[in-house]
């Protein structure tokens, strides 16, 4: 939540930053600002709303070689101008950009008060500008105020800032995600790759407790105490297409119609000769392990439960937990656990903390993630890559599909180290019928029957999902996309569940979405039928070959495969009914309301 970038080098800084920006947004967009630094001062350009809003009061590019910039996602104080980003000191000398919560920001801000220091926002980001210029006066030197600033908080951060006067940008990270982009001419920080994919793909992911100071023809990191560090440059494989939007006007439907190349990237060298490989996790990986624990929130979650059941079926006792109920829920976990923290953007603060107390439980810890050097990758055990690439829509699709991949081969995985565990029985057929699911998911991209379903249901009251087993997962996410971007009401629950309450909610204005994976789900046809007794329209989604077809009002229809990997193609029928009932109903389809992709508060 919120988005950071800074940029420093030779040229002008202000174009830059606010297309980083816009390639951020996804982590915020109530409010946007830039601070320039040139010969005449540091000038903040800031307001409420998006960075477009932003650029339309910027009569004229801002001028200076360095600089700052942010997108919100309101924590402290409502979407103001005030309470946009970046924030200075009494003067206007220093100036912040910051992604986290500070927690002590109240007793600082009192003290500070008391100092003379005036403020001007609901923020509990406007004390580190006044902590850094308070510092400056104590120390003379810059480097040691933000040194001791970083120190006196409390909380997460990642902040950039940069003072009238100094050919610098100076930026610390604690708990919230910060990345150095190493062009030829210019250096980059911002919070995630696509800020600046553009530029260069040469990056170091930085860590908690780094200072890094960005000169126009150095960079330099160092501790909390000064020493100096050296940190590894990688090189991100993602091309810079991958963060623009293309031919396609939204991002979710760029990223809906990405998923057979996605997919192909997730399967790749992944499936050897009939068996299951890891680059990362070789044969004997897992040994020691008795049960398995998913923890996960939103889309995720839904694809851990897909990852679940296929351990569960492998004879390997497997829990999934949700993130942030995860102290509640959780059995007993020792070092014959393995948890398993599933997160697309691998910041998600709840998701981190349940890995955090899994791990000081003594629970092996294994983080599926799509962000190569994320906090979940650097603090788990062992990290196994989606290989989603960028995705930028709010609304998660390619990496829902590319997580239930890649569990469902973890679960094969897995079950070859564990004693007494068998993998599925019709391993062959499933891994053979997983080849072949780029090219199903394009016969299913290619069908219109989901845009017309969406016109044709779109004056319902309520739109419901069921499921059963691998079925339940999707219906469960169908229904967490459609609320999403429609603002409609819409849940899902287990098929058979159907009876036991929510029946009453079903009438002739209540669509019913039935998802099922193969011919044998009895439980969905049956409480499907039920619904339609009650009025309710019924949308038959998955393979043709079903009794439930034949009832049905209406189908959503994939193409015959194994079960494991029809539920996935149904999911993905369910995404385009949501874009498409979103799009008519004219939803801010990439920036749902209220939301933001990376959840890095709890
Ligand atoms: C919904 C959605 C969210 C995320 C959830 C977890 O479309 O994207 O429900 O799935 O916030 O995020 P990650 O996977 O980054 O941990």
């Amino acid at each position: 939540m919120c988005g950071i970038i800074a940029r420093i080098g030779h040229g002008n800084a202000a174009e830059t930053l606010l297309s980083g920006l816009e390639n951020l947004e996804y982590r915020g967009y109530d409010s946007a600002g830039i601070a320039v630094q040139n010969g005449s001062g540091v000038k903040v350009h800031k307001c409420s709303g998006e960075v477009s809003d932003l650029k339309s009061t910027l009569s004229t590019q801002p001028h200076g070689n360095m600089g700052i910039g942010h997108t919100r996602w309101s924590t402290h104080g409502p979407p103001t101008d005030e309470n946009a980003h970046p924030h200075t000191d009494t003067a206007g000398d220093v100036a912040v950009v910051h992604n986290g919560v500070i927690d002590n920001y109240d007793e600082l801000r009192a003290e500070l008060q008391e100092k003379g220091h005036e403020f001007d926002s609901d923020t509990d980001t406007e004390v580190i500008p006044h902590l850094i210029d308070e510092y400056r006066d104590a120390t003379g030197d810059t480097e040691q105020a933000v040194r001791r600033a970083v120190d006196t908080l409390e909380g997460s951060y990642a902040i950039a800032a940069i003072v009238d006067g100094e050919e610098a940008v100076y930026a610390a990270r604690k708990g919230s995600p910060l990345v150095l982009g190493l062009d030829e001419e210019e250096w980059f920080l911002a919070s995630d790759v696509p800020a600046f994919l553009d530029h260069t793909d040469e990056v170091i992911y930085l860590e908690d407790g780094d200072l890094v100071v960005l000169e126009p023809d150095s960079y330099q990191i160092t501790d909390l105490d000064g020493n100096p560090i050296e940190r590894p440059v990688d090189t991100v494989d993602w091309d810079p297409e991958d963060a623009g939007k293309g031919e396609y006007d939204h991002y979710m439907l760029k990223e809906i119609h990405n998923q057979p190349t996605s997919l192909a990237n997730t399967i790749e060298g992944r499936v050897e000769d009939g068996d299951v490989a890891f680059e990362a996790l070789p044969p004997g990986s897992f040994d020691g392990i008795e049960s398995v624990q998913f923890v996960a929130c939103g889309t995720s979650y839904h694809a851990a439960m897909y990852g679940s059941q296929l351990v569960r079926e492998a004879g390997i006792r497997a829990d999934v937990l949700r993130a942030s109920e995860y102290e509640s829920t959780t059995g007993p976990v020792d070092e014959t656990t393995l948890t398993i923290a599933v997160t697309q953007s691998g910041e998600t603060a709840d998701t981190l903390d349940a890995l955090r107390t899994a791990a000081d439980r003594g629970a092996r810890t294994l983080a599926v993630t799509n962000v190569v050097g994320s906090t979940a990758a650097r603090e788990a055990d062992d990290a196994v890559y989606i290989r989603a690439g960028p995705e930028v829509g709010v609304a998660a699709t390619k990496t829902y599909s590319s997580q239930a991949v890649t569990l469902a081969l973890l679960s094969q995985r897995i079950a070859g180290d564990v004693p007494d565990a068998t993998p599925a029985d019709d391993r062959a057929a499933m891994l053979e019928a997983l080849a072949d699911l780029p090219e199903h998911v394009e016969t299913v991209l290619e069908s219109t029957h989901a845009e017309t379903l969406a016109q044709d249901t779109l004056d319902s009251e309520s739109f419901f999902f069921i499921g059963s087993g691998l079925g339940r997962s999707v219906a469960l996410e169908g229904a967490l996309k459609f609320k999403e971007i429609t603002y409609e009401h819409a849940e899902g629950f287990a098929a058979g569940e159907l009876k036991h309450g929510p029946l009453a909610l079903v009438t002739e204005e209540t669509p019913l979405f039935a998802v099922y994976t193969s011919g044998d789900d009895e439980k969905t046809k049956t409480n499907a039928i039920e619904a339609k007794s009650r009025g309710a329209p019924i949308v038959a989604v998955g393979p043709t070959d079903h009794p439930l077809v034949d009832v049905a009002d209406a189908h959503l229809s994939v193409p015959e495969t194994h079960p494991v990997w029809a539920g996935l193609l149904a999911n993905v029928q369910l995404q385009l009914l949501s874009y498409h009932a979103a799009k008519q109903l004219e939803r801010p389809i990439d920036k749902p309301r209220n939301l933001a992709k990376s959840v890095t508060v709890e």
